[in-house]
């Protein structure tokens, strides 16, 4: 089941801010597991040396090249794309993962911010789409293999809070990258690529504690942490091995008639959410 073999993933975020497992580098992980190839990504060296000596550990270091991209920048990522294509052969499996929130509603947010916020959650996918379409494209041409690109959205497109929090221009790029991933979905359909989303609920991530003490201080980002596990109907933030389960399942053949869709990986929580 689920078997990457012979196959080439570019994961994207494929590091962790701090310790322990971000969704990227649970899901760069799993799929190297599963057999793929897997070309990481990250702006910091530091988060892809900790996934690469994860991988050493397992024996599995020859399956995992990695560069350094801030995947904002159109340059970076194409060179990038490009170093992917000639180290490994192919790209069949993009993963698009780089993302995070910041607080505030149009007046509390300044401009500069909100445009952050859309280059981070939504242009790094468009760029990513934009330079790995065209090699999935020509592998279908000549060998009928397809690929499939996998995106992270988040239930804050939703406009979900926990805590109060409103997070504006979050759930705009949020929301903006599921309608991106059915639009490109659409765009593909015949050319075998597939493209999905998995959205996933309040999960905890080393980017949660990371991003909230530096935003809250350590006793709120604390108070917030215990609001965020109480808020979900499974009684427990998920994790990024969740996540990374749903993206391993979207990624390869047996999710082969899926396309231009989400799964939510959240414990129940929209479901629960009060009308
Ligand atoms: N953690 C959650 O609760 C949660 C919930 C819903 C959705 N998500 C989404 O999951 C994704 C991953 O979140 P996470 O919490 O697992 O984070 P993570 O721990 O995977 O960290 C993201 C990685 O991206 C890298 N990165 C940041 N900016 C970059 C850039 N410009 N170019 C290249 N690399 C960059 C960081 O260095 C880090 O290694 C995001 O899209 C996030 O919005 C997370």
């Amino acid at each position: 089941m689920h078997d990457l073999t012979g196959k080439v993933a570019f994961v994207t975020g494929a590091g962790s801010v701090g310790e322990g497992w971000g969704n990227g580098k649970a899901a760069a992980v799993l799929m190297a597991r599963q057999g793929a190839l897997v070309f990481g990504v990250d702006i910091s060296a530091e988060a892809l040396e900790s996934t690469a000596a994860l991988l050493a550990r397992e024996g599995i270091a020859d399956r995992w090249h990695s560069v350094v991209c801030d995947m904002t920048v159109d340059t970076q990522v194409e060179s990038s794309v490009l170093e992917c294509q000639r180290h490994f052969g192919q790209i069949d499996i993009l993963v698009n993962n780089i993302g995070g929130s910041a607080p505030g509603d149009p007046v509390s947010m300044s401009e500069e911010v909100w445009h952050q916020q859309l280059d981070l959650n939504l242009t790094t996918a468009f760029l990513a789409c934009k330079h790995v379409l065209p090699i999935m494209e020509q592998q279908f041409e000549a060998t009928a293999h397809g690929g499939s690109i996998v995106n992270i959205g988040s239930i804050g497109s939703m406009s979900f809070q926990v805590g109060g929090r409103v997070s504006a221009g979050y759930a705009a790029s949020k929301a903006g990258l599921e309608a991106f991933s059915r639009s490109t979905a659409i765009a593909y359909v015949l050319k075998g690529i597939r493209v999905n989303t998995v959205v996933p609920g309040v999960m905890y991530t080393p980017l949660v504690e990371h991003r909230l003490v530096g935003q809250l201080g350590a006793a709120d980002a604390e108070r917030l942490i215990a609001e965020r596990h109480a808020s979900v109907p499974m009684g427990r933030m998920g994790d990024a091995w969740d996540v990374a389960h749903a993206v391993l399942f979207l990624a390869s053949d047996e999710a082969g008639y899926i396309t231009a869709t989400q799964i939510v990986v959240d414990g129940g929580m929209t479901a629960a959410r009060p009308s």
